[in-house]
């Protein structure tokens, strides 16, 4: 196994350049999804339960996430033909054809270099997702264990936030678009500055936002 890197990518920084080996033959990441957001997410093994629920859910909404621009490419410590091996079972016997690349990181080199692999057991990654923008900016990170599989509608509902955001200059609240106290509406991000506040304050007047204070704004989507 290569040895564990401490340089792992976080939010903010630029998701490392490197070919990968996969599925659906070499991919330069993140170069070869320029322009489109991707999702990278890694499994513990292939032929194993929970990870095939996720592979059947995550194909069953790659239509959704490619409507947003999305692409997906999986990951796991193991060869390109175990990789082969699940899709066709899981095409036999689960009826989904699995369409997006899985990146088959039979060193773990992949994986050191991503942070994947945490604990003792070196030959397995855990449930990591990292979303990437179109300019290769890591995003998001999240990290479920192996006994829990993820929630595809989440990750959906985090590419939706980003794109509302970053079109709209806001904020997306928690639960959104359900949120308990503001339901669909979104977030102003904090004034900055007493000049900011007294805007917040006349936007508020003028109708154009709501306030519960000047540092707690929402307003239509
Ligand atoms: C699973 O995918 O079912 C699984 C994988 C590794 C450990 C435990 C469960």
């Amino acid at each position: 196994m290569e040895e564990k890197e401490k340089n792992i990518p976080l939010i903010g920084d630029d998701f490392p350049e490197m070919t990968v080996n996969t599925s659906h033959g070499e991919i330069d990441l993140p170069n070869d999804f320029e322009d489109k957001w991707f999702i990278l997410f890694s499994h513990p093994g292939d032929f194993t339960p929970v990870c095939t629920t996720e592979f059947y859910s995550f194909q069953k909404k790659y239509d959704q996430f490619k409507e947003l621009n999305t692409e997906l490419i999986g990951l796991s410590i193991d060869q390109v033909h175990s990789h082969l091996k699940w899709t066709e079972w899981i095409e036999e016997e689960l009826g989904e054809k699995i369409e997006f690349p899985i990146i088959a990181d039979g060193t773990g080199k992949v994986a050191n270099k991503l942070g994947l692999i945490h604990g003792a057991n070196e030959t397995s990654t855990v449930r990591a997702v990292f979303i990437v923008d179109p300019k290769g900016t890591v995003r998001a990170i999240l990290y479920y264990p192996a006994e829990l599989g993820r929630n595809m509608d989440e990750i959906i509902r985090m590419v939706k936030g980003f794109q509302k955001s970053q079109e709209e200059g806001v904020a997306i609240p928690a639960n959104w678009p359900e949120n308990e106290l503001v339901d669909d509406r979104v977030i102003l991000p904090p004034a900055g500055s007493e000049e900011m506040i007294e805007t917040r304050k006349k936007q508020e007047e003028d109708g154009e936002i709501e306030c519960f204070d000047w540092w707690l704004c929402h307003k239509e989507s």
